[in-house]
């Protein structure tokens, strides 16, 4: 009864109901008797001190005598809250509610030693330079953190971009989730044209945003109208694969341009991870559109996958709050060290072809 009488403090604590009740209530109770055979309620309120101070026994005195520190999940969920302050080294954290709801995603990486084109892993090979980088590379240059900005600086330049407008990431997942990190909070909607790739709505759903999906039709081409009219004041990202995976559909530049400016309140990703086997691309647009973020990886086209390497690019207005959330050295340093231009190391490197 109240806020501060859970149930296990009845069930666990004071045991009023129980044949022989715990708690000194036998003082009030008494033993068994035949009332025990009439069911007898008594209800009962804690304060919030005596929660306190009680409540970790409730959550820990279930656990059998010799078996491992295992608390009652039944005791947690009405003890939750952070009322039971005391340190309890057997108490095992509960995550975030959102987390706890998240949809699990285990890629299905069985068959290893067959094609795994549902991946559009790369079935050839990344260049032979860049196995020569990775071959030069030293243990003592291993012992030292990366250095994301100066290799950053570079991938910007050869955009024509700034190095402020340039993150370089683990992989467009690392990029996808930083950004909806960044960005996404309590109230706000992320618009997906779906089918799509499957990471933003995994990545969302670990925010407190709410995704509003735009099914394509039975053509599975991109659903420009209906995405259009889906935008609300409340829309803060919109995520559009271009091409899209796994339709391989895609927007005109004409119509991202569209919709980047009938949301101006919201991030317009345009995630273009098939951007070489597709040929067009709106990175040029930035700083330009003031909404607009591009993602570019390395795991398609140049069979760089296992590297993990990708970029976001974007204005310097919104590249720095990415940048805030990002970890300084989640690019590692082998991935940085195959990212260097032709005219600097004789190895891999984004000017060659495919242009990235
Ligand atoms: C549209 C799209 N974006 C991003 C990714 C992931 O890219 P990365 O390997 O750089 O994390 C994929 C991978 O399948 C993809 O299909």
């Amino acid at each position: 009864m109240g806020r501060w009488s859970a149930q296990p403090m009845g069930d666990y604590i004071s045991g009023p109901n129980h044949t022989l009740p715990t708690g000194g209530m036998a003082r009030v109770r008494g033993g068994l008797s035949v009332n025990d055979f009439v069911k007898l309620i008594t209800v009962q309120q804690y304060s919030s001190q005596g929660l306190r101070t009680l409540g970790l026994r409730a959550v820990l005195l279930p656990k059998p005598k010799d078996s491992p520190p295992t608390p009652n999940p039944f005791a947690h969920a009405y003890i939750g809250g952070g009322l039971v302050t005391e340190a309890a080294t057997n108490v095992i954290p509960v995550p975030r509610a959102r987390v706890q709801a998240m949809k699990e995603y285990h890629p299905p990486l069985g068959c290893r030693d067959t094609l795994r084109l549902d991946f559009n892993e790369n079935t050839v090979a990344c260049s032979p330079k860049v196995r020569e980088v990775l071959g030069r590379i030293s243990a003592g240059s291993l012992t030292r953190y990366p250095e994301r900005e100066p290799v950053e600086a570079i991938v910007a330049a050869y955009l024509g971009l700034a190095s402020t407008q340039v993150a370089l990431t683990n992989g467009v997942d690392e990029a996808i989730h930083v950004l909806f990190e960044a960005f996404l909070e309590d109230g706000d909607e992320l618009l997906l044209p779906v089918p799509t790739y499957t990471m933003y709505e995994i990545y969302a759903s670990a925010t407190d945003a709410r995704v509003v999906s735009v099914l394509a039709g039975d053509d599975l081409k991109f659903p420009f109208e209906r995405l259009l009219a889906a935008v609300t004041p409340r829309t803060k990202i919109i995520a559009i694969a271009n091409p899209n995976s796994p339709s391989g559909s895609a927007a005109t530049r004409a119509q991202l341009l569209e919709i980047a400016a009938r949301a101006p309140q919201a991030v317009l990703l345009v995630d273009e991870a098939y951007f070489h086997f597709h040929g067009e691309t709106v990175i040029d647009l930035i700083g330009t559109v003031p909404n607009l973020i591009v993602a570019r990886t390395f795991s398609k086209a140049y069979g760089l996958a296992g590297l993990r390497l990708g970029l976001l690019a974007g204005p310097a207005e919104l590249m720095r709050w990415v940048k805030r959330v990002l970890s300084p050295y989640s690019v590692n340093s082998l991935a940085l060290a195959c990212c260097r231009p032709r005219s600097k190391m004789p190895h891999i490197s984004i000017g060659t072809s495919p242009k990235f």
